[in-house]
């Protein structure tokens, strides 16, 4: 597939899997659009590296809230006139295996990342499931 000149957005590309993605598509000749949640610096290295093969924008994207994820669209077409690939790569893993999880610890991580909080904080369960869909 001819990526050259494609406008392609990697969620999460400030390290990992997205940051490795955002970099094989520069060096495709994609015009690639690097978003970071929390580590801003690391998302402006990431762009750097892709600015070497290509055109690169970084934005900010938080994947928990609607209003960012269409503010950086928007932001993308008005930039480019288009979005056409979308790697939808954020996320967060948990480290125990399947097995060792409990139906209330993945509550616990799924609360924590919805409210903003980081592991060990205390989080009000009941808050995360009143504001879930
Ligand atoms: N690595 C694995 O073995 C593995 C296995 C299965 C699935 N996955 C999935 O593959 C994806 C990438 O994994 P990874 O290992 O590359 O993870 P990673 O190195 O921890 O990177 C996660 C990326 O997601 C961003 N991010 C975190 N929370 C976000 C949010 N709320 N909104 C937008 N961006 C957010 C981080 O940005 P900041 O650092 O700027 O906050 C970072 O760029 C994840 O969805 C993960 O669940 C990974």
């Amino acid at each position: 597939m001819d990526l050259r000149g494609k406008v392609v957005l990697v969620t999460g590309s400030s390290s990992g899997i997205g940051r490795e993605a955002a970099i094989q598509f520069a060096r495709k000749g994609s015009i690639v659009v690097v978003t970071y949640c929390r580590h801003r610096k690391a998302g402006e290295r990431i762009r750097r590296e892709c600015l070497l093969h290509g055109p690169a924008e970084l934005m900010h994207l938080d994947v928990r809230d609607n209003r960012s994820v269409s503010t950086a669209v928007r932001q993308v077409t008005r930039r480019f006139g288009r979005l056409d690939i979308l790697v939808n790569n954020a996320g967060v893993l948990s480290v125990a295996p399947l097995h060792r999880q409990s139906p209330r610890g993945i509550i616990v991580k799924a609360a924590e990342e919805k409210l903003g909080k980081r592991s060990g904080d205390d989080v009000d369960i009941w808050e995360y499931l009143d504001e879930s869909p």
